[in-house]
């Protein structure tokens, strides 16, 4: 582990060939009789997903595809899918079963699969077998290639998977479809070595790899030339960046560098690990401006011992302290966690060691799972004991904790003025305009829809356990 080696990075010739792809199959699609089909790409799982869809939409487009968010219309569906715990790849599964009378049908749908699940072998092997009407197959690390992998699908009239375990490279300049013109994700960094050992991201997205700095600066100043406000750094583990780079720097050097850039934007990042976000990462977010105080610092388990078989690399004491630290230089800091509930092995003592954590730090908020095997990670085969019914009762009292918590800390909010960004509708009535705090946190706002993509000085109403209210 912590292995490094060298990052392949895929030259752009590599990439003009596989642009040369889109050009070809633009061909194909204006020439058939209905016109250049419309594709429908459905994404699950994490906001890396999110990032990898939008640039398999710019693929798409520079295909000569239109897009629909309804399957029925279209004629290239590509579900992004998500292996991180069983129920994720349960969804998928229903969903892509159901796809089967879509393409009785309408023989010419072409149905791809691709994302985390699609590079487990075992999925894989599965839809192979039992899911005859998927076309195309392809891991995160071939999304590259998918104009190749494509065009071989429609040409050869054949089923294509590419799921070779690789160790994963950089591809540069590949288009992109942005959903907003308020918001936009930026990876900086790809993979994840630190095999904790209830994860299946490290078998599925391969070796830790770092774009260079040039490309992620290049790529924020023409965001923020297009008037993008809020800028969101991607990574399983941005702490780990630049490892891997000849020229070394760290994440702190990195956002240090970002943050120089001129103009009104936001620049927020996930995920940290906490065993590497140390306090020169809390200092540079601290003295950066354009640095969003916010801190999504994932603890997993508050018992040093459950810390260790997760293979964490940090004890429940050493993760107060730099949270401390953290809120220490940044007292507005909004900070917020993943927890895992039933590890195998943990105890209910355990369990309540996570639950006086986070009495202890107050999250804003958190996002809590319970523990789901997943076959071929260390984890899956410690002996589990403990039932799912008690693991439940242990997880509802995590809940309700936490939302007391969450409760309080958004009540404290109420009667404030707080400069938001408007990002978008919110759907309600009441409150129409949908809009986020410095620190992150959802305030839904009264106003008037033209103020979206605008930071606006917002009074805080009223509160509940997951967003503020307030108005312009
Ligand atoms: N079971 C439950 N939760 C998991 N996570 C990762 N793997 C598993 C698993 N096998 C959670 C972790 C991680 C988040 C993205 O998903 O909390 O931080
Ligand atoms: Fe999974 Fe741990 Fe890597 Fe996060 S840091 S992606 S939890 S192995």
């Amino acid at each position: 582990m912590g292995e490094t080696g060298k990052t392949q990075r895929i030259s752009q010739e590599d990439i003009g060939r596989q642009l040369r792809f889109c050009e070809k199959l633009r061909e194909l699609n204006e020439a058939r009789p209905g016109g250049p089909p419309l594709a429908c790409v459905q994404t699950y799982g994490c906001q890396q997903n999110v990032a990898d869809s939008q640039r398999l939409m710019g693929m798409l487009r520079d295909m000569g595809c239109g897009f629909t968010q309804d399957p029925g219309r279209a004629e290239i569906i590509v579900i992004n899918t998500c292996a991180i715990r069983e129920n994720a790849e349960k969804k998928v599964f229903g969903v892509v079963g159901q796809l089967v009378h879509a393409k009785e049908r309408n023989p010419d749908l072409t149905i791809c699969l691709c994302g985390c699940m699609a590079q487990q072998e075992t999925a894989a092997a599965r839809i192979r077998a039992s899911y005859r009407h998927v076309d195309l197959v392809f891991g995160p690390q071939a999304l590259w290639r998918f104009p190749e992998l494509l065009f071989e699908v429609r040409t050869r009239h054949k089923r294509v998977f590419s799921i070779a375990q690789e160790r994963g490279a950089i591809a540069e300049g590949l288009p992109v479809v942005r959903e907003s013109s308020v918001k936009a994700w930026v990876s900086i960094m790809y993979g994840c070595n630190n095999f904790c050992s209830y994860c299946i991201v490290p078998y599925v997205r391969g070796r830790e790899r770092s774009r260079e700095a040039s490309d992620i600066l290049a790529e924020i100043r023409s965001l923020v030339e297009d008037g993008v406000r809020e800028i969101t750094l991607l990574g399983q583990n941005v702490n780990s960046y630049g490892k891997d780079l000849d020229s070394p720097m760290d994440f702190a050097d990195l956002l240090e560098e970002i943050d120089a850039i001129p103009g009104d934007y936001l620049i927020r990042f996930m995920t940290s690990h906490p065993k590497d976000a140390g306090r020169k990462l809390f200092d540079t977010m601290a003295r950066c401006s354009h640095v969003a105080k916010q801190l999504h610092l994932p603890v997993q388990s508050g018992s040093s011992r459950v810390l260790r078989a997760m293979n964490r690399g940090y004890t429940r004491e050493q993760y107060l302290e730099k949270a401390a630290y953290a809120r220490s230089v940044m007292p507005e800091l909004v900070l917020t966690s993943d927890i895992i509930i039933g590890f195998p092995g943990e105890t209910e003592e355990e369990a309540m060691e996570t639950i006086s954590l986070i009495r202890e730090v107050r999250y804003d908020a958190l996002f809590t799972f319970i523990y789901s095997p997943r076959p071929g990670t260390p984890a899956a085969s410690l002996p589990d004991t403990v039932s799912r019914a008690e693991k439940q009762v242990w997880f509802d009292k995590l809940l309700e904790e936490q939302n007391r918590i969450s409760g309080e800390l958004h009540r404290a909010y109420v009667g404030r003025r707080l400069r938001v960004l408007v990002d978008g509708e919110s759907g309600d009535e009441q409150w129409p305009l949908s809009s986020r705090t410095h620190g992150g946190r959802l305030v839904h706002l009264r106003g008037d829809a033209s103020l979206i993509g605008q930071y606006v000085d917002a009074e805080i109403l009223d509160s509940n356990t997951w967003a503020l209210f307030g108005a312009v």
